[in-house]
């Protein structure tokens, strides 16, 4: 009898999928207990238990299995962490561990992973690229000294909000409102290309800038897509689903048009007069010692960066307003506390300053309700074990991908009252912070591998959110009410709102100008 050759090749993968699994299955039950959790299929273990929405899956897995759990995806063994408790024993005893990133195939497009910051296997590139963001870009003192930036974006923000108002006010869909969560993302990416290159990337003249936009937005829907070729790595070869030929065309475009970017400004900065430094110039100015570091950086590793500190600063801020949005717009009594709070402290007509900030203590505790109900990375960038560990009790071979559930974490009803509600009181007074030191609100990670931008990123939230309440009036668009409102998430790089939120803009203050 003649087999056709694609039985015999699914056979031949079939064949040794099961052997492989079979026989590193035997050598980890050997050595050790391993956590609880669901049986899984043959081969494919518990890919199809996972669902789109992961995070809320395995909260669910929880009341079964306790609070660390085993995940078997395809090849990838996986360990989720389901609880205060549990983060709190990852991050103070076992952090160095597993202070490695899972890498995913379609990272791996254009040799991404081998510039990157955020994949970076625990060594001398991470840390000298960290310590170049952490000390001398994002440290408090240098965000200080770009507050002027911040005050332009947020300006033009509140004027393409008040135009785009005047522009539906006599439509019929004037009830339906605005998308906010555009105009912020928006605002996130000119500040983040003002601080990095020195420039509105998205002027309504710059025909690269709303490219680059997107092909930023095509990339993170891509980077959230489950690839098969993450769970069984020998089908790398044959990107079964296309993905990673998908992210190598909208990556290679996207760093082209960062090093375009990089290039431009390059020659601009020879006939300006303007000696401010921004990050790129800190990037190309940085000498290494050439041996444990490198001397300089290549011209891929700073397009990386540029692009990753896209990726990593636009997305989250605007999923975290939308949000908190969200929860104001359902629960009016917060609303009417919070702006209460604005007007006392900032001034009924007067601009929100940074120097506000540490004033607005209720403002403070409703941008924490947001994180801990709607963490925009709701599993944290995913870690891996460096080596075979014992924790809590069980044996977690090398390589293990670990999941920290952020989002069950900030609902762990051993921590938190009425976790499901939307109560920023339960700050008020309380010294939770989510700095990385509290293990129950986590939204930026803890330990080595924290969120890197921290510092910035809270810095906007609170600006953003705290002008755009002060400015404007707001009520839900979109025809729906606090009740019928749908508060699904969808994750892709970042969890975001399903349906993007709907809100019409009532002018209260005096135009941005
Ligand atoms: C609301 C805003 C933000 C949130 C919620 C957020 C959240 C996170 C989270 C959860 C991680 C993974 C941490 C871990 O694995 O433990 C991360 C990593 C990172 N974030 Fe952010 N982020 C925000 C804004 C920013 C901004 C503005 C920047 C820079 C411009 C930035 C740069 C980074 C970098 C470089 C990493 C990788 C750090 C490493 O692997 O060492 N983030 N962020």
């Amino acid at each position: 009898m003649d087999l056709p050759p694609s039985f015999l090749l699914c056979f031949a993968i079939f064949a040794s999928s099961a052997l492989f699994l079979f026989i590193r299955r035997r050598n980890n039950s050997i050595k050790g207990k391993l956590p609880p959790g669901p049986p899984g299929w043959p081969i494919f273990g518990n890919i199809f238990d996972l669902g789109t929405m992961p995070h809320r899956t395995l909260t669910c897995l929880r009341d079964q299995y306790g609070q660390v759990i085993w995940l078997r995806l395809g090849a990838v063994n996986t360990m989720a962490i389901l609880s205060t408790k549990a983060a709190t024993e990852l991050f103070k005893n076992h952090d160095l561990t597993f202070a490695e990133r899972t890498i995913r195939e379609t990272m791996r497009a254009h040799d991404y992973h081998k510039s990157s910051l955020a994949l970076a296997p625990y060594g001398s590139y991470w840390r000298v690229m960290r310590r170049l963001v952490t000390v001398d870009m994002l440290v408090n003192k240098r965000i200080n000294e770009t507050a002027q930036i911040r005050r332009k974006c947020i300006d033009n923000m509140l004027r393409w909000i008040e135009d785009e108002t005047r522009k539906i006010r006599g439509d019929s869909n004037g009830n339906n409102g605005i998308q906010l969560a555009r105009f912020v993302f928006l605002l996130s990416f000119n500040l983040l290309g003002n601080l990095l290159l020195s420039r509105d990337l998205l002027d309504p003249d710059s025909k690269e800038g709303s490219e680059f936009f997107d092909v930023m937005t095509t990339l993170m829907e891509c980077s959230g897509k489950g690839n098969l070729a993450d769970f069984f790595p020998w089908l790398k070869w044959l990107d079964p689903q296309g993905i990673k030929r998908n992210m190598k065309k909208d990556l290679g475009k996207a760093l082209e048009i960062a090093s375009k970017f990089v290039k431009q400004r390059m020659e601009d900065k020879k006939w300006s007069e303007n000696n401010n430094r921004d990050f790129l110039d800190m990037l190309l100015e940085f000498q290494g010692n050439g041996k444990d570091e490198p001397a300089k950086f290549s011209e891929q590793d700073v397009n990386v960066f540029i692009l990753e500190l896209f990726l990593a600063g636009s997305e989250t801020t605007s999923s975290t307003v939308e949000w908190a949005f969200t929860e104001l717009l359902c629960n009016p009594e917060t609303m009417v506390k919070v702006k209460e709070e604005l007007s006392r402290v900032v001034g009924p007509n007067k601009r929100v300053e940074e120097s506000d900030i540490g004033n607005l203590h209720y403002l403070n505790a409703v941008i924490k309700e947001t994180f801990r109900l709607h963490p925009p990375i709701p599993l944290l960038v995913p870690r891996k074990a460096m080596r075979d560990a014992e924790f809590m009790g069980y044996h977690i071979p090398q390589n293990t991908q670990v999941f920290v559930n952020v989002w069950a974490i900030g609902r762990d009803p051993e921590v938190w009252d009425d976790p499901l509600l939307f109560k920023p009181e339960r700050f008020i007074g309380s010294k939770i912070d989510y700095k990385g030191h509290n293990y129950e609100l986590i939204p930026f990670g803890a330990g080595r591998r924290m969120c890197a931008g921290v510092a910035l990123g809270e810095r906007v939230v609170h600006l953003v959110l705290g002008s755009l309440l002060h400015h404007f009036d707001w009520e839900l668009g979109g025809n729906v009410t606090k009740e019928t409102i749908d508060m699904q998430d969808s994750l892709g790089i970042t969890m975001r709102k399903l349906e993007p939120l709907l809100a019409v803009p009532k002018m209260r203050m005096k135009s941005a100008d």
